[in-house]
Parts: C-alpha cells; sequence; structure tokens
C-alpha cells in the first residue's frame, strides 16, 4: 500500500519517524512514498526531518535530492511536494497513492476530503483528529473489530491523542467495574495552535503565550466517549488545560463504579487489560514526572503510584506522549489495513 502524509508539522513527522524506525516493523506492511505541505521544500522537510527539538536528532542519515528525500542506509526515496489546495494535490496523486495520512488539521470534514476519493482515485483517508462525518472512529485497544467494515471510500478517525490515553483505561475499567459517573481531566502539551506570545486567536485563550500560563482549552474527546461507549455517554464529563510543558501530557480520572474498589483491584484489571493490549497499555510504578515519558509510544501508561481509591470512589493518572504515542497508532491503523484489504482479497 502507497501512503502519502498531508500536512508535515509535529504530527506528520513523528508519522514519518517512526514509520522510519527499523525496530517498529511498518516498513514491511506499506511504503510512505510522499509527503506535501502547504509551502514545503525538500530541503526543508530534510531539515525539520532531522533535527527535532523535542525528540532529538533522527537517528538515520537524511539526505536532500531534487524534490524528494532519500535515507542511503535503507535506500528509500519519499517525493516532497507543497500543494495548499487539496484539489490541485488529489490531481496529483494519480491513482498511485492507495492511503493519505491527512494530518495538516485543515481538513476535518468528509465534505473537505472528498477530492483524494473523486480526483485522487486513493482507497481510504485516515484523519489525525476528530473528523466530522468520518465513516469510522477507531481507537486502538477499544474497538479494533470496527478495520472489519473499513471499505474503499471510506474516512477513518483516530480521535484525540487523548482519546486515544483515556478510552482504553475507561474500557479496562468498565469491562469489570461498571462506571457510574465520572471525570476526565486532561493537563496536556501545548500544540503549534497555540502562540509564543499573546496574539490574536479565534480562541481568545489559545492566543494567549503558551508557555506563560495554565490555559483552560476546549476539548472534544467526551464525544467520542459518548460515540464509543453509548451507555457511559451522559455520565462523564471532560475538561482541558493546557501547560507550559512541548511535549508528554497526562489525563486525571475520577470516576465512581457500581462495587467498592481498591487500588489492588484497579492494578490487577489495567495489568489484565495490559497484557492483552500491550502496544497500548503500560504499567509505571517508578516516581517518574512527564518528560520521563518521551518518546513512549504506549497510548496510554497506567501510573500505579497515584491511584486513590475511597470506597466505590476512584482517582487514577495515565501518562502519554501526545506525539509518538498517537503517530505509533496512526501507522499501527495503517499495518491493519493492509493487513484488512490482504485478507478480503
Ligand atoms: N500535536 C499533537 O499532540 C496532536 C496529537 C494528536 C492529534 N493532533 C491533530 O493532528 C493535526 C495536526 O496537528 P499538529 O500538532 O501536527 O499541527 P502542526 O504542527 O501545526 O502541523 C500541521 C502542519 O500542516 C500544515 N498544513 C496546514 N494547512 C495545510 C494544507 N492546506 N495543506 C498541507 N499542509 C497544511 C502546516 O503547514 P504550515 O506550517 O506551513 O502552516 C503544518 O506543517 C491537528 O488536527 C491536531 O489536532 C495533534
Amino acid at each position: 500500500m502507497k501512503v502519502c502524509i498531508n500536512g508535515f508539522g509535529r504530527i506528520g513527522r513523528s508519522v514519518l519517524r517512526s514509520f522510519l524506525d527499523a525496530d517498529a516493523g511498518y516498513r514491511e506492511y506499506f511504503d510512505i512514498v510522499r509527503i506535501n505541505g502547504r509551502t514545503l521544500s525538500a530541503k526543508d522537510a530534510a531539515y525539520a526531518l532531522k533535527y527535532d527539538s523535542t525528540h532529538g536528532v533522527l537517528n538515520i542519515p537524511v539526505q536532500c535530492i531534487d524534490d524528494g528525500l532519500f535515507f542511503p542506509t535503507i535506500n528509500k526515496r519519499i517525493e516532497v511536494t507543497a500543494y495548499e489546495n487539496v484539489e490541485i494535490l488529489s490531481d496529483t496523486l494519480n491513482g498511485d497513492i492507495e492511503l493519505v495520512l491527512e494530518c495538516s488539521g485543515a481538513f476535518n470534514k468528509k465534505s473537505l476530503l472528498q477530492p483524494y476519493f473523486l480526483k485522487g482515485g486513493v482507497t481510504n483517508v485516515i484523519v489525525s483528529a476528530p473528523c466530522e462525518k468520518a465513516e469510522h472512529a477507531i481507537i486502538l485497544g477499544v474497538n479494533n473489530d470496527r478495520i472489519e467494515e473499513v471499505k474503499k471510500g471510506h474516512i477513518v478517525t483516530l480521535g484525540s491523542c487523548t482519546t486515544n490515553c483515556i478510552l482504553p483505561a475507561i474500557k479496562a475499567i468498565n469491562d469489570k467495574f461498571e462506571i457510574t459517573a465520572g471525570f476526565v481531566t486532561t493537563v496536556h502539551a501545548y500544540t503549534n495552535d497555540q502562540a509564543l506570545l499573546d496574539k490574536s486567536h479565534k480562541d481568545k485563550r489559545r492566543g494567549r503565550a503558551a508557555n506563560l500560563s495554565i490555559i483552560p482549552s476546549k476539548t472534544g474527546f467526551t464525544g467520542m466517549i459518548s460515540e464509543l461507549f453509548p451507555k457511559l455517554g451522559d455520565k462523564i464529563g471532560g475538561a482541558s488545560l493546557r501547560v507550559p510543558v512541548a511535549n508528554v501530557s497526562t489525563v486525571d480520572f475520577r470516576f465512581s463504579a457500581n462495587c467498592k474498589l481498591s487500588v489492588e483491584l484497579l492494578l490487577d484489571c489495567i495489568t489484565d487489560y495490559a497484557n492483552t493490549y500491550a502496544d497500548i497499555m503500560a504499567l509505571n510504578s517508578e516516581e517518574l514526572v512527564s518528560c520521563d515519558f518521551n518518546g513512549c509510544k504506549h497510548s496510554c501508561i497506567f501510573d500505579a503510584t497515584q491511584s486513590f481509591v475511597n470506597d466505590n470512589n476512584a482517582r487514577i493518572v495515565c501518562w502519554y506522549d501526545n506525539e509518538i504515542g498517537f503517530s505509533n497508532r496512526m501507522l499501527d491503523l495503517c499495518k491493519m489495513l493492509t493487513v484488512h484489504y490482504k485478507t478480503i482479497a
């Protein structure tokens, strides 16, 4: 399967870095052959990929050749293009690209993504954010079997990075103890849609200096809880705080269950889940802080040192690298799609 990444920002770059990681094994399943950005040149793409303030220098050499990137140690070339307009970009896909990883944040609606199918002839689009009217929302570790319903022409969203952290934890707990009410607070690293210094922004708080304040922010993950756990939809609320940290976020989940809980019971249930979904959930029992999880590929790292229980009420904390964890789920989904189409062929 030939893949194009559209949008070479934090997520686009993290996806490509994770794809190039030999240990991850993604290259055996599909091939990223094109990256597209609004004004991206091959020279800029090589620089952005090689030097990353958060994740360090790329661990394999990258060269800039003509209109593309070349990785000599793995003999791999990736074309680089710059089309801001998705219709024009789609015209250049020539029916050659089967899957687009939409990572620009600019086209998070089904109507805006249609040119990929109608003009570009792609088979599917995976969107790196909640996407209006997408045919499927797949959160790995929660509803993996939904992949079997994906057909040509469908859009798949992975939801947000926060959704990918909290939903596996909710599933693990709710499968064993029925959750009767809950509230999720995500304490999230700042992102590029915030400002370094105060400036005008359609969301006033996102226009305030991200490195100077704790910033209350909007969040869409409760919508995804309702979609995937309809019985919990009106029982779990959520809020988000953006904090002056460049990467790695955490969720603080307080909930009540219909039975008496204990820290040991919670740990057992999370351990069982992590044994089944080892790529999705991990457990931490050391006294760590957010930067210790930088580069972590799991969607959700349950912090065993931060669980508190009082009768049938509990509080848990889970960490996530909002860039690398999420990007690995995008690539996992590409791999699952490749296998899915091979299976039904
Ligand atoms: N960052 C996270 O932790 C995270 C986690 C999960 C999901 N997401 C979601 O992933 C999406 C991207 O987030 P991000 O953090 O990677 O943002 P980002 O760093 O701002 O990257 C977005 C990239 O897309 C490019 N772009 C914008 N409009 C484009 C267009 N019309 N055509 C092609 N490229 C275009 C931008 O180019 P310019 O630089 O030239 O504007 C930028 O390089 C968002 O929907 C976000 O909600 C982000």
